[in-house]
């Protein structure tokens, strides 16, 4: 099956849909997006996304490319003519292009570019790689100091990466001041004598969707949290680890730096909590 996409306004076959090779999301990563999962065919978190990207298109004179509504309905109709069931759907807003290449942003009045299209992904809920957990080894943070906004500029997140698989892990966390911000794509989280550690918000790090209601989940459970900065040592030493995104919801952490977590298993807090974020979300999806 061809997948349908979205380019400004129409559905086309994903062979047929083209950006300007002068578009500023090409040629400055002037641009943000969004990644919102599906499951049951049906959109978690909407809502969350579509006031972080009002948010990260705010903070960098953006300007919004359709109303929440008709995002919305683009979002649904992804899903219904690439016949999703589970899996992501990704969105990109860029500042468009006024036909060359310059520094200077092109007058306000240019029109952005919006680029939606799915990915399916049988089987994200019931993952494989959640059941064993992830590896993680630690990396210095050198992105730029706006991680709060959702920006493409991915390379840094993807050469992190690519040093965590060549050594022999699966993703990395990131260290800045000593402290470990994020990773590559995930909030990162360590759990030592029953209590959640995750480092605050800040122009630091990106607020996750996931992030928020996987605490407001962990505290409506009971369990404590402590939002305070951590270092990779002590997440080393913790009882267990988890991220969360997205794309892989909450992901058990097993191994960081070579250290083995516990007994090298996903630890009970992150699995209890990925399944309330499934349940919960599966219930809360539109
Ligand atoms: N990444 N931190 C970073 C650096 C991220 O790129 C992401 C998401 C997160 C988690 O945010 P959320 O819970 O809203 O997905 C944290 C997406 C999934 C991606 O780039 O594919």
């Amino acid at each position: 099956m061809t997948r349908t996409v979205y380019v400004n306004g129409e559905y086309l076959p994903e062979t047929e849909a083209k950006v300007s090779i002068f578009d500023r999301g090409f040629l400055m990563a002037d641009a943000v997006y969004e990644v919102t999962s599906v499951l049951d065919g049906k959109l978690i978190d909407f809502d969350g996304h579509a006031v972080r990207l009002k948010r990260s298109l705010d903070e960098l004179d953006m300007a919004e490319p359709c109303t929440k509504d008709e995002l919305l309905e683009i979002h649904r109709k992804l899903v219904d003519l690439n016949e999703i069931e589970e899996g992501l759907i990704y969105l990109q807003v860029t500042r468009g292009s006024d036909g060359d290449r310059d520094f200077v942003f092109p007058s306000s009045d240019t029109k952005p570019t919006i680029v939606l299209f799915t990915q399916n992904k049988p089987g994200l809920a019931d993952s494989p790689a959640a059941a064993k957990g992830a590896k993680i080894i630690s990396i210095e943070d050198i992105r730029w100091g706006r991680r709060d906004i959702k920006t493409v500029q991915l390379l840094y997140p993807s050469m992190g990466k690519m040093m965590a698989k060549k050594a022999g892990a699966d993703d990395a966390w990131m260290i800045e001041d000593g402290y470990v911000t994020e990773g590559t794509s995930n909030n990162a989280y360590f759990v030592k004598n029953g209590k959640i550690v995750t480092r605050p918000l800040s122009n630091d790090i990106l607020h996750g969707i996931t992030r928020k209601a996987v605490l407001r989940m962990a505290q409506e459970a009971q369990m404590e949290v402590e939002e305070r900065l951590f270092t990779i040592d002590e997440a080393k030493e913790a009882d267990e680890a988890f991220t969360t995104s997205a794309s892989a919801f909450v992901m058990p952490v097993v191994e960081i730096d070579g250290v083995q977590l516990g007994d090298g298993t996903p630890g009970p807090i992150a699995k209890r909590l990925r399944e309330i974020y499934l349940d919960e979300s599966r219930k809360a999806a539109i």
